[in-house]
């Protein structure tokens, strides 16, 4: 029977639009390169670099030397739910109920969830291209349409009034947008969120905010779209700000009418997010933890404008100030017209991983490459000297 077809093996249909995340290709060649010896220095990686605060590592070996091993409620730990409340009163002014609160795994799981509550087959949703890969994903898996809308530094490579204007259609039920983005780290002020806001309440469509790089700005009073509008869904994580990637926590906040339909699924699809993370977090609010990420921060923003300069010196062209998250979207024009090209040949001639622009959508894709700044400055400065050497051999352009 061998070579018969295995129906029974056969993926569904759903994941025939699902795209591999390309930097995790590039990644991957980039561990089995340095296996064989070669030094590479990651700009690829939209991870920090640094270790877990100690205050946090200790809260969480506390939790297990305590025998916190079994299932919290789904929505989360009660107190943790409460602690994010009052992030949000501390740090933007603004109230909310930490019954609208739902910890998860990952901001990953709550763009999971909320896809699953929101989107019915043949929805649509309009997001920014270029934009994070992973939303495209979540929001076919739930059988809807991602509207991609092509966006420039014209619009600080975010969404309009008039983008939506032109590129919302008659199916569309949702808008995501993130800020800062993914990949060009570029933000969106109260008066762009408010813009965005009222055109969902008139368009009766929903608004979800994605706030995964806050904390990690690098600009005054970057407002939660929470200060805009209760009726705004919004997603966050310990995974960035507060270097938590691995423990897989984060959290999202629904309006009131959306809170028991968020139990039932967060029940279902999870159960509950890890225990031994969410206590940890517990400590991740706290005076001495944000001590220490704030210094991360000041040193990012170092990195950034280390990396920014060497970039524009050299001829990438840098059109929009990196204004939070960790990366820098580049344009490659003056080199080459194919990114994944570019991206391989500077990995494997020059030593240095950086992420092709394919990964982030289809727009004016080929001509741009995404930086990360997950490395420390001494990393930075090899990274610089490789790429001038490699822009000046030739070697980039087919
Ligand atoms: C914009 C954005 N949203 C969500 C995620 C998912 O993060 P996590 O599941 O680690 O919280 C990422 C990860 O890179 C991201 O860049």
């Amino acid at each position: 029977m061998s070579g018969a077809p295995k129906i029974r093996f056969k993926t569904a249909e759903r994941l025939r639009d699902i795209n591999p995340f390309r930097v995790m290709t590039v990644l991957e060649r980039a561990r089995t390169l340095e296996a064989q010896g070669r030094s590479i220095v990651h700009l690829e990686v939209g991870e920090p670099d640094f270790v877990t605060a100690p205050p946090i590592l200790k809260a969480g070996r506390a939790a297990l030397a305590q025998g916190r091993t079994g299932y919290t409620p789904a929505a989360g730990l009660p107190q943790l739910r409460e602690r994010i409340a009052v992030y949000y009163s501390d740090r933007h002014g603004v109230t909310v109920a930490p019954e609208r609160i739902f910890v998860t795994p990952g901001a990953s799981g709550a763009l999971t969830l909320l896809a699953q509550m929101l989107l019915n087959p043949g929805d649509g949703v309009l997001m920014t291209d270029p934009g994070y890969p992973c939303n495209r994903n979540f929001v076919r898996l739930a059988g809807a349409e991602a509207q991609l809308v092509p966006v420039s530094a014209a619009s600080n490579f975010q969404l309009t009034r008039s983008l939506l204007e032109r590129y919302g259609r008659p199916n569309t039920r949702g808008v995501w947008v993130a800020s800062p983005g993914n990949p060009t780290g570029t933000v969106l002020m109260a008066e762009e969120l408010r813009t965005l806001s009222q055109w969902c309440d008139e368009h009766d469509t929903h608004l979800l905010v994605d706030e995964i790089y806050h904390g990690l700005d690098y600009i005054e009073g970057l407002p939660s779209a929470l200060q805009i509008s209760a009726d705004t869904l919004v997603v966050n994580s310990f995974s960035k700000y507060f270097g938590m990637t691995g423990w897989r926590l984060g959290w999202f906040v629904v309006p009131d009418a959306l809170v028991a339909a968020s139990n039932i699924l967060a029940q279902n699809l999870f159960i509950a997010a890890s225990t031994v993370a969410q206590y940890a977090a517990l400590r991740a609010f706290d005076p001495d933890t944000t001590e220490i990420l704030e210094q991360r921060r000041h040193e990012f923003a170092q990195r950034r404008d280390f990396l920014s300069a060497v970039l524009q010196e050299l001829g990438f062209s840098v059109l929009v100030p990196t204004q939070g998250a960790f990366y820098i979207y580049a344009g490659i024009e003056k080199f080459s017209d194919d990114s994944e090209h570019f991206c391989q040949a500077l990995l494997e001639h020059f030593g240095v991983a950086v992420t092709p622009g394919t990964d982030f959508g289809n727009h004016e894709n080929r001509t741009h490459v995404r930086f990360a700044f997950t490395t420390g400055m001494e990393q930075l400065q090899i990274a610089a000297e490789r790429l001038r050497t490699a822009v000046n051999s030739g070697k980039l352009s087919r």
